[in-house]
């Protein structure tokens, strides 16, 4: 049994030490919005942040998560409250399938809270390791820099202030 505290609550989790982050957020947590893309470490669909760094859960084993503050799309914000980083790609019209998008968002949440002015370039260079079959990168792009905008304004939700954190 180990404890894995994800979104601000602790969960004990029966998971063996080499058992992915992602198997363990998507079966026994239920929480779906991190994907399994490739399963490889080579798409980004399964990005979450942990400690404030985008990770890829699909190759990160529960042993190294002891301690850690794990924070997915769920944790972010609400359908009926959604972070500024939620509220941008869906402004931008930023999902085709859609399957691509939550890690994008995790790894974009990840960069706007260490840089929150990111340049085109930072932010292409940032995304690198993600893969989208459906080619939105340009609503991508656009999404993130109205996201830093959201940030900086008054006008981001209540949800969002606290992810930023
Ligand atoms: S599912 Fe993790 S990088 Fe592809
Ligand atoms: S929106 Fe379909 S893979 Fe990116």
């Amino acid at each position: 049994m180990m404890t894995l505290k994800v979104n601000g609550r602790e969960h004990q989790v029966d998971a063996e030490a080499d058992t992915p982050l992602l198997y363990v957020l998507r079966d026994d947590l239920k929480l779906n919005a991190a994907k399994y893309g490739c399963g490889l470490g080579q798409c980004g669909s399964c990005t979450v942040i942990v400690d404030g760094k985008a990770v890829l859960s699909c190759v990160v084993p529960m042993v190294l998560l002891e301690g850690k503050q794990v924070t997915t799309l769920e944790g972010l914000g609400t359908i009926a409250e959604p972070a500024p980083i939620q509220r941008a790609f869906m402004e931008e019209q930023a999902a085709q399938c859609g399957y691509c998008i939550p890690g994008m968002m995790m790894r974009a949440q990840a960069l706007l809270q260490k840089n929150s002015k990111p340049t085109d370039e930072q932010i292409r260079a940032e995304l690198e390791p993600h893969l989208c079959r459906c080619g939105t990168h340009m609503r991508i792009l656009r999404a993130v820099h109205r996201a830093a905008r959201l940030m900086d304004t008054a006008d981001a939700s209540p949800a969002a202030n606290r992810s930023a954190r």
